[in-house]
């Protein structure tokens, strides 16, 4: 690290964002902040200097980009096309101006060789290209489903009062569930280690599971009994959508349409060796995760139908 450095999180209030930038600061990285303020920030999101804009707005996006050598970019579940290619063409052009040294992008999800007509995964890809044909030195991170998803307002409530683990994934699909501090880790990896510009990086846990397999995962985690319960798409979106829009959830929802109609046994199989050999991280298997939640904080929760 150089006393010249500058590091940039955009979407830095976000769950994502949030544990990304307190992966850098807990380095002891200088650390800016991108947002819009309009957003409740995340549990545990770090106080930090930000810039307050959007990323529709060029001007903004280079003032965030002002004087920065590294920036991790965390799209926001936005899903319009045209949108996210303004989104990621304000960055290219910013990046570029800065003269960044390194720019890592999470796509958010796996993503598919090909089109598959549901945004959650198709604006990604758009801006997958656009980062990657940019020329810039991005190295792009495909995560796959984060475990700290199940520690939600729309899974604790009935995990930790009934012991049913509900998810829309096909029960038998095996994923290397990630959680955001291993993404966060992978990250700093990724803006540091030297020549790993323009790749692109399926990152995913230590362990990938069907969903019985998780729910013994939890259960060990927990000490009782968990089940896994496959859940409609509809129902995780109407729950999902109490708590970040509609709209968010409808996109968020594709990616789970896409599984149910079309499963791809492998696109959410991570290569478990890859954070070691790659990045030099150790990533965290679920159980010990699952243990380390604080999961009686969401019994008082009764609206979980
Ligand atoms: N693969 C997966 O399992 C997966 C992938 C993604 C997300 N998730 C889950 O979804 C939930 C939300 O997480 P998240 O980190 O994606 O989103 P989030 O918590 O909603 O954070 C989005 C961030 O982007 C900012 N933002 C939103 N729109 C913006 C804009 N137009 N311009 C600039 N900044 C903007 C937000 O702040 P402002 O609103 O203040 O602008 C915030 O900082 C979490 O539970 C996460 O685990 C899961």
């Amino acid at each position: 690290m150089s006393e010249s450095d500058d590091y940039l999180v955009i979407g830095s209030s976000g769950f994502q964002g949030a544990a990304v930038a307190r992966a850098l600061l807990a380095e002891g990285y200088r650390v800016r902040g991108f947002a819009r303020g309009k957003g409740t920030p995340a549990p545990r999101a770090p106080e930090l200097t930000t810039v307050q804009g959007d990323l529709a707005d060029p001007d903004s996006v280079r003032e965030a980009f002002r004087g920065v050598t590294h920036a991790a970019v965390q799209l926001p579940l936005h899903f319009d096309a045209r949108l996210i290619e303004t989104y990621a063409h304000n960055v290219v052009t910013a990046a570029r101006e800065a003269n960044v040294r390194r720019l890592v992008y999470n796509t958010n999800t796996p993503v598919p060789d090909t089109a598959t007509s549901y945004a959650a995964y198709d604006t990604r890809r758009i801006a997958e290209a656009i980062l990657r044909d940019s020329g810039l030195p991005v190295v792009t991170l495909r995560p796959p489903v984060y475990l700290d998803n199940i520690f939600s307002p729309w899974n604790g409530p009935e995990l930790a009062g009934e012991g049913v683990l509900s998810y829309p994934l096909p029960a038998d699909l095996r994923v290397s569930w990630l959680c955001h501090d291993d993404l966060a880790a992978a990250t700093v990896a990724a803006l540091h280690r030297e020549g790993l510009e323009h790749t692109t990086l399926r990152i995913g846990g230590p362990e990938a599971v069907t969903g019985a397999e998780l729910a013994e995962r939890f259960s060990r985690g927990m000490g009782r009994p968990i089940v896994f319960r496959p859940q409609e798409v509809g129902e995780f979106v109407s729950r999902l959508g109490r708590v970040i829009g509609p709209a968010a959830a409808s996109g968020v929802g594709g990616i789970y349409h896409w599984l149910a109609e079309k499963p791809d046994p492998e696109l959410f199989v991570a290569d478990h060796d890859l954070p070691r050999r790659t990045l030099g991280i150790s990533t965290t298997p679920i159980a010990r995760w699952v243990a380390a939640q604080p999961w009686h904080s969401w019994l008082d929760e009764t609206d979980t139908a």
